[in-house]
């Protein structure tokens, strides 16, 4: 980490004087899930208090053990439990619940379907008996391409079935972005669609996905969703349309039974290396965690409509959407497409028709919102909604009383929860009948789990200081590995602050924070070279890969700068090979290349030719330095650098050529 990516900024300090507070509304407490203080008390003891929630999962067998951390950082919960989370999903709400909407979905051009429970899981039965007919069996991985559409948590669900663990990767991932997760996964079958609809455009994932799979050995089958309809070359023998595998499938199929460790999904995310690792999840803890936090973070009642706006393709769709959700036996929103479309209204329209009562999205779309106005919301009726909440980067107090104000009617609390892929569920957040909000704070963390704020040598900072934020203790949702690399798993989150000799393993996040003398935790983004673009994580070092593939291009750093309404955006400084001219043309080419390398969403929001990187003398390049040029700042001392001319060059250069970033 010597190439801190976000130290704290002077924006944290103003924040850090954030004095308002909000304490839940007698109303809200009395009828909350969870209203007592003495829930902190009783995590504490956080064995017996996962082990205590445990009930609330289908089990075929019960566990042995809680927690085994014989083999640090290496944990298993509820050893040797045996259940399949479909069960827990789909079967028990069958009984009572067969006729309640499990999803209302609503496609982005209006189109609109409403699953039952029992509807999912006759679909789940008969795309899982579709998937076991095609070769699919317990441990064998299976690749998931999709739009958001009902077939989505199908396919999750159906994986989970059979005891097949998936790998879901955005729709908005470029093809080689596919091939390289579906080669390190070795899946062995794809679901994907023809095409998925995108702000009124249709995306073409199915072509996308063949040209990835002319380099993906591993795979056998392809399972295409229709989606637009659009006619799509087939290759015979290897692809099938969906609707024609499940046709003729039964509606029933036994769960295949798993182990609590046996694996659930693996979902690949950015690191602080060019190459994305697959985070593995298994299965008994994480659905215990997702369910647990859906349930009281968002304070969810039988009868309430629910609405998460992220993609599955991303963990908090996973946790969110589709397992805590149903485990849960909620009925959910599952929106297909952009906010705007047809216009800037088109998730107000939504909760006023479902007279939705939780909101889950991201701090980038609220200040979104806010740029377009109020008029937008003010179109609508949203007296539904009893609760709102925030995920995927910090936000700032502007656009966190915004979102009280306009979206939650001054009266709806905010949940902001701080979590990640690899914790798998909520780790910090207000539990809505107990804690005071503070705007800009997720504030503590959940009942069971342990954090904490340390220095450079991993010593707990006092309350009122700041550092790096780690977690203390295992969790059930945690991380189990990085797949096919174990050891990357133990030096990436484990080895930089614990202390093996005297038993000590602390997971350190990657993001910085502070604690203000309450306890109340404020995040500062990530402290190493990941960037967070619009609530995704994208490494600095995948977009370097991608702009040096390019053949006019000899070098490249990239940067994150702060950006208003996408909490940082891509800043890209690149020398070009001898012969060759930068210009306009060229930015917008590379632009594109990294767009076809990684995805749409890495594409940088500017690009800067220069000469030559600022270098330290050993050769290292200063990105701390391309930063502060980036964001306009007094820049520091150069003296260290190799080739201090170069800077003042590159900053006259980056103030006068900016691009901005698309969609
Ligand atoms: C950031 C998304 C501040 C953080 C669930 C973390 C947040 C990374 C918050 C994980 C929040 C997420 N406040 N920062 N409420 N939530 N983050 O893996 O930097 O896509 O490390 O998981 O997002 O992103 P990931």
């Amino acid at each position: 980490m010597t190439e801190a990516q976000n130290e704290p900024s002077v924006t944290i300090e103003a924040l850090m004087d954030e004095q308002r507070v909000f304490p839940p509304s007698k109303e809200f407490v009395a009828q909350a899930n969870i209203n007592a203080a003495s829930v902190y008390e009783d995590g504490k003891d956080y064995e017996t208090f996962w082990e205590n929630q445990a009930d609330s999962l289908l089990w075929r067998k019960k566990w042995t053990k809680t927690l085994d951390w014989s083999n640090p950082p290496f944990a298993k919960w509820f050893v040797d439990g045996k259940l399949n989370v479909t069960e827990s999903c789909l079967d028990r709400h069958l009984e009572n619940n067969g006729d309640k909407v499990a999803y209302y979905f609503v496609g982005e051009p209006g189109d609109e379907r409403t699953v039952t429970y029992r509807q999912l899981y006759e679909e789940v039965c008969q795309l899982a008996n579709g998937l076991a007919s095609l070769g699919v069996s317990k441990g064998d991985r299976v690749a998931i391409y999709m739009g958001m559409t009902v077939e989505l948590p199908v396919a999750l669900l159906a994986c989970a079935r059979l005891g097949a663990p998936h790998s879901v990767v955005f729709g908005g991932f470029s093809s080689d972005a596919l091939m390289d997760r579906i080669n390190d996964a070795e899946a062995k079958v794809l679901i994907t669609c023809d095409e998925s609809w995108r702000n009124g455009n249709k995306i073409a994932l199915k072509s996308y996905a063949d040209s990835a799979l002319e380099k993906t050995p591993s795979i056998e089958h392809v399972v295409v969703v229709k989606r637009t309809g659009t006619a799509v070359p087939m290759i015979q023998g290897r692809d099938i349309y969906y609707h024609e595998l499940i046709k003729d499938q039964p509606k029933e199929r036994p769960a295949t039974e798993t182990d609590s460790e046996d694996t659930l999904f693996i979902l690949y995310t950015s690191g602080t290396t060019g190459k994305p690792k697959g985070i593995v999840h298994t299965t008994g803890g994480y659905l215990l965690g997702a369910s647990f936090t859906h349930k009281n973070v968002f304070d969810i009642k039988d009868d309430d409509v629910y609405w998460c706006t992220a993609d599955i393709g991303w963990v908090t769709g996973h946790s969110y959407i589709v397992y805590g959700p149903l485990a849960n036996g909620t009925t959910s929103v599952l929106y297909e497409g952009v906010p705007n479309y047809p216009d800037k209204d088109r998730y107000w329209a939504i909760i006023e028709k479902y007279k939705v009562n939780q909101l889950y999205t991201a701090p980038t779309s609220i200040r979104t919102f806010m740029k377009w106005g109020t008029e937008f919301p003010e179109r609508h009726d949203m007296s539904s909604l009893r609760l709102i909440g925030t995920v995927g980067e910090p936000i700032n107090p502007e656009a966190w009383i915004w979102y009280n104000k306009y979206i939650g009617g001054g009266r709806a609390p905010i949940v902001d929860t701080w979590w990640q892929t690899e914790t798998g569920h909520i780790m910090i957040s207000p539990l809505p009948g107990v804690t005071t909000t503070k705007p800009g704070s997720a504030t503590v963390p959940l009942p069971g789990i342990g954090a904490d704020i340390v220095d450079e040598e991993g010593n707990p900072v006092p309350w009122g200081g700041g550092g790096y934020l780690v977690l203390t203790h295992p969790w059930p949702g945690m991380l189990r590995t990085i797949f096919k690399d174990p050891q990357r798993f133990v030096d990436t989150y484990w080895g930089r602050f614990s202390k093996p000799e005297e038993n000590r393993w602390v997971y350190f996040a990657g993001d910085g924070a502070k604690r203000d003398v309450d306890g109340y935790y404020w995040l500062l983004g990530r402290v190493d070279d990941v960037m967070n673009v619009s609530g995704h994580r994208i490494s600095t070092l995948e977009v370097e890969s991608a702009l040096v593939d390019h053949q006019d291009v000899a070098e490249a750093a990239v940067v994150g700068r702060n950006d208003p309404i996408t909490g940082q955006a891509i800043a890209a400084f690149v020398t070009l090979k001898g012969h060759v001219q930068g210009n306009e043309q060229l930015i917008a080419e590379l632009r594109e290349h990294v767009a076809a390398k990684i995805g749409k969403i890495a594409r940088p929001a500017s690009i800067v030719f220069t000469d030559e990187l600022p270098k330290t003398r050993s050769g290292k390049i200063m990105r701390r330095l391309l930063r502060d040029i980036s964001e306009q700042r007094q820049l520091g001392d150069v003296t260290t650098l190799a080739n201090a001319d170069v800077v003042n060059d590159i900053a006259a250069r980056a103030a006068a050529m900016q691009t901005s970033q698309e969609d």
